[in-house]
């Protein structure tokens, strides 16, 4: 789907303007700390899709200031990952930014951001980083110390009272709102559902990678997930689990994971109980490496 789509044409669509560096920013931000107005932050990497423009939409409604970051952090990239062919596009991104409502985009260079000698991380530790994404034979607990690493910075130059992130990295929301509560940063968290194109496949900047015979197999994911809410709303997680598996088998995609997990300690589930239950999935689709998952409520559980 066409991000432009969502861009509000009842304001300006030239391009937000971009900060470049820590002080401009801090400048830029002190008649409205000074007035006391509401300040929300929108994170991202760029390369802006309609996903990252709900989260400047909902800022737009509930915030006086919404600022956008576009930085694509070296830190949360392990050798080998795309780091470098990661994609950009900033005219495109500032304009997209301004049209959805945001008022200035703070994009750095790497080096504005980390100092040459730069020797300290915030790392939430224990399994919440080590499983899934985090498992050592996938992205790691360094992709993870590097998100909070950064967006510990961006709370600390933006001082914003609401961060806006998408339910599509689900372990990465989860990460951060515990970094938030142990850390007692003064910023309530939103967590945004994902936004998905027309046949289901969600939203994101790596869908760029994937060739148009990929782009069809890629939509297994998004089907393998609606199986699995279904089957374990309507029996078991166990059968939600094995309808995902089928859905996934049919388009012989080989997930590198396909779990349930309980949506705040990532914890293992097998049962419904009184808590959400997230089923997640992430598997390579030719080029791309895709994420995805499901958050289902406890409303209907199995006995
Ligand atoms: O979700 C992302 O785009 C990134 O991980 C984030 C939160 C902007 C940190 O670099």
């Amino acid at each position: 789907m066409n991000p432009d789509l969502l861009v509000d044409n009842s304001r300006p669509t030239v391009a937000a303007p971009a900060l470049r560096t820590k002080a401009e920013l801090r400048a830029a931000l002190e008649p409205a700390r000074r007035q006391g107005l509401r300040i929300g932050l929108v994170p991202t990497m760029g390369y802006l899709h309609e996903g990252h423009l709900s989260l400047i939409v909902a800022a737009r409604d509930e915030c006086d200031l919404v600022v956008m970051s576009l930085f694509v952090n070296p830190t949360q990239f392990g050798p080998g990952e795309d780091l470098d062919r990661y994609p950009r596009d900033e005219e495109r991104d500032l304009r997209l930014a301004a049209g959805a409502g945001a008022d200035l985009v703070f994009a750095p260079p790497a080096e504005e951001v980390y100092a040459p000698d730069s020797s300290t991380a915030v790392e939430v530790t224990g399994s919440l980083i080590s499983v899934l994404d985090g498992d050592a034979a996938r992205r790691g607990p360094e992709h993870f110390r590097g998100v909070t690493t950064v967006v510990a910075k961006l709370f600390n130059l933006v001082g914003p009272d609401v961060a806006y992130f998408g339910q599509k990295d689900a372990q990465q929301a989860v990460v951060i709102r515990r970094m938030v509560r142990d850390l007692d940063f003064p910023v309530r968290v939103e967590v945004l559902p994902t936004v998905r194109e027309p046949d289901g496949l969600a939203m994101s900047s790596r869908n760029a990678y994937l060739e148009p015979s990929d782009r069809e197999r890629a939509t297994a994911l998004s089907r393998a997930l609606a199986a699995a809410e279904r089957e374990a709303r309507a029996g078991s997680l166990a059968d939600g689990l094995e309808a995902a598996r089928a859905a996934r088998a049919a388009a012989a995609i080989a997930p590198e994971y396909l779990e349930a997990r309980d949506a705040e300690t990532l914890d293992p589930v097998e049962r419904f109980a009184d808590r959400p239950v997230l089923v997640l999935v992430a598997a390579r689709v030719g080029a791309a490496r895709l994420i995805d998952n499901v958050l289902i409520h406890p409303d209907k559980s199995d006995t």
